[in-house]
């Protein structure tokens, strides 16, 4: 069971609101988190791309780095753990985006993956005239897969001579191959997001909400399941999940309450107004999963708040889906709470043995 960590590459993590901790993102911080994660055992980092925050009281993600770049950073001075960047396919041709990932494969060998982000926000894209207007909704994923053919193409050819509805190669070029393969995962929770994935991808994140509801993930892991099932290729779930802990559950449970009374309302109006643009999109999707009242101040992601013993014991039972191969994590204090998540919890996980004994 991989275990990686969701670094904040926006101000405030993924807490909307004026009671979490308020930070900005840097590369000094998401350096110390990454190599506390790796020396932590963790498997791997990835950073989201956001190209427009929230506004709001918090000015939510209104700071935001670059994911690409931020990752090419970590990679010059981490040794172990996998980076995961992100490209939104909207704002990077394939062939550019493909030549950037062998750049961070030649800093740190083996150790790069890309995540594929179709978009939900069109806000972010409309604002430097990048939208190709409403009608993507309906295509996105089939702009995704002609982009990811041809960035394997060039990995895995050197050349690419696609000719496809979005995308026409006339004998493009790249070079130097990668030295390992290039992973590609998904963060796409509609039904077409988990067919892209089962046909280009290694591994998608599903993300459910509710609070301490362990098997909450079942019924998307197992569309992913079935999805690959179909396509006869090997595609794991991640589970990306918020921990929020305590030396008891009702100091944990009282930290959220907390974090909960300081939503900021601004920022969770844009968020809801964005998310209400795709009228076609399909019920499990990420534009309808955003919007929800409870547990919107994390955009819903599913969070397992208590004690480290509790915690522990929620993380196991997650990781026992049948179809799950890691957890990614977020902290509503990363610093400190990767720290507490290594001494505390990790020890406890039955599905994390396997690191402390190596580390033995
Ligand atoms: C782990 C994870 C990472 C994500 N990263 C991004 C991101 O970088 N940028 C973004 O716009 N959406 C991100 N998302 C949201 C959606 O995956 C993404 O917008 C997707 O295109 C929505 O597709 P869907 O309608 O199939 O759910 C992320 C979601 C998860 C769970």
């Amino acid at each position: 069971m991989d275990l990686g960590v969701f670094v904040p590459i926006g101000n405030n993590g993924w807490l909307i609101s004026k009671n979490a901790p308020q930070y900005m993102p840097s590369f000094e911080l998401n350096k110390a988190i990454v190599q506390k994660a790796e020396s932590h055992g963790f498997d791997f980092a990835l950073s989201m791309i956001k190209l427009r925050g929230f506004g709001g009281e918090t000015e939510f993600w209104d700071y935001n780095l670059e994911s690409f770049t931020l990752m090419a950073g970590l990679a010059a001075v981490t040794t172990k753990i996998k980076l995961f960047a992100t490209t939104a396919v909207l704002t990077l041709p394939p062939a550019i985006a493909a030549r950037m990932a062998i750049t961070i494969d030649s800093i740190a060998p083996g150790r790069f993956g890309m995540n594929i982000v179709s978009g939900w926000a069109k806000g972010e894209y409309d604002q430097m005239s990048l939208w190709p207007g409403d009608a993507y909704f309906g295509y996105r994923y089939d702009y995704s897969e002609e982009y990811v053919q041809v960035m394997k193409d060039l990995w895995e050819k050197g050349s690419s001579d696609f000719k496809g509805q979005y995308f026409t190669m006339d004998d493009c070029k790249l070079g130097p191959k990668p030295s390992h393969k290039i992973e590609i995962v998904g963060a796409g929770q509609s039904e077409r997001g988990m067919d892209f994935v089962a046909n280009y991808g290694d591994y998608n994140f599903v993300t459910c909400g509710g609070i301490n509801k362990p098997y909450q993930h079942q019924g998307t892991v197992e569309k992913l399941v079935e999805a690959s099932k179909k396509s006869g290729r090997d595609v794991g779930a991640y589970i990306l999940c918020m921990v929020i802990m305590g030396e008891t559950d009702e100091e944990a449970m009282a930290k959220w309450e907390h974090y909960k009374a300081g939503a900021d309302m601004g920022a969770l109006a844009w968020m809801a107004d964005q998310g209400s643009k795709d009228t076609t999109a399909d019920a499990n999707s990420t534009s309808r999963h955003i919007n929800l009242p409870e547990g919107a101040i994390n955009f819903n992601i599913g969070t397992f708040i208590g004690s480290h013993a509790t915690v522990a014991k929620l993380l196991d039972e997650a990781a026992s889906i049948p179809g799950t191969k890691g957890i990614m994590l977020t902290f509503d204090e990363f610093l400190t709470g990767i720290d507490e998540f290594a001494q505390k919890v990790q020890p406890l996980m039955q599905c994390r043995q396997h690191v402390l004994e190596a580390a033995e």
